[in-house]
């Protein structure tokens, strides 16, 4: 029988950023195979799990205002799907402190259900096996698993299928805009895309990986490749010109972040991240910009 040990469990979860999405062609479940390569990034959020009656969820943070705080906040299908697999009730309060920019293409909602299945995990004494948080994870989202694990890893199947890889330390500046990007319209994007067009099995690409191991940011600025940035730029054009706005401040390279609307850039180093992130602001092509570095630790419980 397990006890509760704890008053409230607090668990920080970082952002990721893909450095090489290839997408494949739509599966008949709906999803696209992918060959998927996370970095996780030093943007985080906090989740704490406290015991309550029922299942609430609140959040703070600059744009708390945008995150659902009913059953659809991935959070709260976490602490339902754990609760009912060991037998409990999901008698527990969520509170989010939101830093990673909402619906941006850095699985934000993926991180908070990552990082609220540990912390209740926790505060109910589960000790579920790594596997099962997994396999809990990939029920949740197919960007979820990897919020949970963080580091730096290829992502298979529709993302969840994960091998770790190698990564040196890079620093990224990010550009958020204007409201957000839908995933799956983004997808359905793609496809109206690739009408008429065979579309290859998606693989990692050795140059890029060696990159990523190497820890230079020239030999990766040249091989950075998001196969989803097409339809973001469809659907926004105007990211083209965030895009120019970093390339032009001094970034060794740019790219929309997943399935965006938030956009990356890699630069040389700390200074130059800040150099880079003020010239994006005074732009006005961006709402706000963050800096960080790769690889961050995925989802941790905080002492
Ligand atoms: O897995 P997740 O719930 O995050 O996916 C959101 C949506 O993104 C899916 O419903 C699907 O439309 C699209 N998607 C996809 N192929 C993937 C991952 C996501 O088409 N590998």
């Amino acid at each position: 029988m397990s006890t509760r040990t704890h008053e409230s469990v607090t668990v920080r979860v970082p952002a990721k950023v893909n450095v090489q999405l290839a997408v494949g062609a739509a599966r008949p479940d709906g999803f696209h195979d992918l060959a998927n390569v996370f970095l996780a990034v030093s943007l985080f959020d906090e989740v704490t799990a406290t015991p309550a009656d029922s299942l609430t969820v609140t959040c703070t943070g600059p744009d708390a205002d945008q995150v659902p705080l009913d059953r659809t906040n991935l959070a709260a299908r976490a602490a339902e799907i754990l609760a009912a697999r060991a037998g409990l009730s999901p008698s527990v309060h969520l509170h989010i402190a939101k830093n990673i920019p909402v619906a941006g293409g850095m699985a934000g909602g993926s991180a908070d259900g990552a990082a609220a299945l540990v912390a209740c995990d926790a505060l109910w004494g589960l000790n579920t096996p790594l596997p099962q948080l997994l396999d809990i994870c990939a029920e949740l989202g197919s960007d979820v698993p990897f919020s949970l694990v963080g580091g730096a890893a290829l992502g298979t199947g529709r993302g969840e299928l994960l091998t770790p890889v190698e990564a040196g330390t890079f620093h990224w500046v990010f550009a958020v805009a204007d409201g957000g990007l839908s995933t799956p319209a983004v997808f359905r994007e793609f496809d109206r895309l690739a009408e008429g067009r065979e579309i290859p099995e998606p693989v990692a690409s050795p140059a890029l990986l060696a990159a990523l191991a190497s820890g230079d940011p020239d030999a990766l600025a040249a091989v950075l490749a998001n196969d989803l940035q097409p339809a973001a730029l469809s659907l926004r054009p105007s990211l083209a010109d965030t895009l120019a706005a970093g390339t032009d401040a001094g970034a060794l390279a740019a790219l929309v972040s997943g399935s965006g609307p938030t956009t990356a850039f890699l630069v040389r180093d700390a200074e130059s991240a800040l150099k880079v992130a003020a010239a994006l602001e005074a732009s006005g092509t961006c709402r706000t910009t963050r800096v960080a570095t790769s690889p961050a630790p995925g989802a941790t419980v905080l002492p």
